[in-house]
């Protein structure tokens, strides 16, 4: 049985049903806040809370392997509690879902309860595969009220491209890990193609049928919005690695089509798979 955690989320849901389709049973957690996955064989839904690690235990009794995401950077969770928690349960394997920015960006303080979640993992006697993904495609999703009432992207730094990937291939790759010994030990820098947030309106346009206009805004302005959802110190740390990526931020590297044996999907694919959203 396979442990995994933000099952409703936009990696979870993906990974739920990739582990079903190899004839695991799942059990999915999360803490009930969102809307549930549909409950059928093989899938067990259990309710929990990453803050309160004993409250895991029910749900990773007879697992055989975790799949921990943690809502943010994780900031403020007990990382070895919730270790000490997995092993005492007898789980043997564990995937982390990490970011790229815990390696790349030491120097600020929004991916902190990363590092300290992949030191735990390191640290712990589990067998660990960590996953350090850059920019998900689903981020677009934030520009989804825009998009239907207007037909308009405002986003900052336009014509900055970075590579972005989509939440469906982190599943792969998850799968991948839970499933196979090989990649135990592994820390996969996760990166499919590279756009710009222009380009992404233009794809968005090209999927709706109707064109899509870019408007850039300030950095300022990008930051009022987002401290609507996220606290602002990431907010502000989000930025900075929007505005100026460093060069292993801006490369595709070769982990995610090592792990899958093809390239990363494009962000035009996603528009055409989640149009419903922008409609
Ligand atoms: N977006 C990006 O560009 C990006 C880049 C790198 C890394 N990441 C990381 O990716 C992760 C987000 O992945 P995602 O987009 O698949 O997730 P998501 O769609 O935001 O869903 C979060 C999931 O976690 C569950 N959850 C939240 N808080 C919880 C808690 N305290 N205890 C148990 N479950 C909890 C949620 O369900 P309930 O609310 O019902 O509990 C939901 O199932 C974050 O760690 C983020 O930092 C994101």
């Amino acid at each position: 049985m396979i442990v995994v955690t933000g099952a409703t989320g936009n990696i979870g849901r993906h990974l739920a049903r990739n582990l079903l389709a190899a004839g695991e049973t799942v059990t999915a957690v999360s803490r009930g806040a969102s809307a549930p996955l549909p409950v059928g064989a093989g899938l067990t839904a259990v309710r929990a809370d990453l803050a309160e690690p004993e409250s895991l235990t029910p749900a990773l009794r007879g697992a055989d392997a975790l799949f921990l995401l943690v809502h943010g950077s994780g900031d403020g969770l007990d990382a070895a509690a919730i270790l000490d928690t997995a092993q005492a349960a007898g789980v043997h394997r564990v995937v982390l879902l990490s970011s790229v920015a815990a390696g790349t960006r030491p120097d600020l303080s929004a991916y902190d309860g990363f590092r300290a979640l992949e030191d735990a993992v390191t640290g712990s006697s589990l067998e660990w595969t960590i996953l350090r993904p850059g920019g998900f495609h689903s981020n677009a999703l934030a520009w989804a009220p825009s998009v239907q009432a207007q037909r308009t992207v405002f986003a900052p730094y336009g014509d900055v491209a970075l590579p972005s990937v989509d939440p469906a291939d982190l599943a792969d790759v998850a799968a991948a890990a839970l499933l196979d010994p090989r990649h135990a030990g592994q820390i996969y820098v996760l990166a499919g193609p590279s756009t710009s947030p222009r380009d992404r309106a233009t794809a968005l346009g090209v999927a709706l049928g109707e064109p899509v206009t870019f408007v850039e805004i300030s950095r300022e302005q990008a930051r009022e919005q987002m401290v609507g959802w996220m606290p602002a110190s990431v907010a502000d740390d989000t930025l900075t690695i929007l505005g100026s990526p460093t060069a292993e931020e801006s490369a595709v590297g070769p982990d995610l089509t090592t792990v899958l044996g093809r390239p990363g999907r494009a962000f035009a694919a996603w528009a055409r798979d989640n149009l419903g959203a922008f409609r």
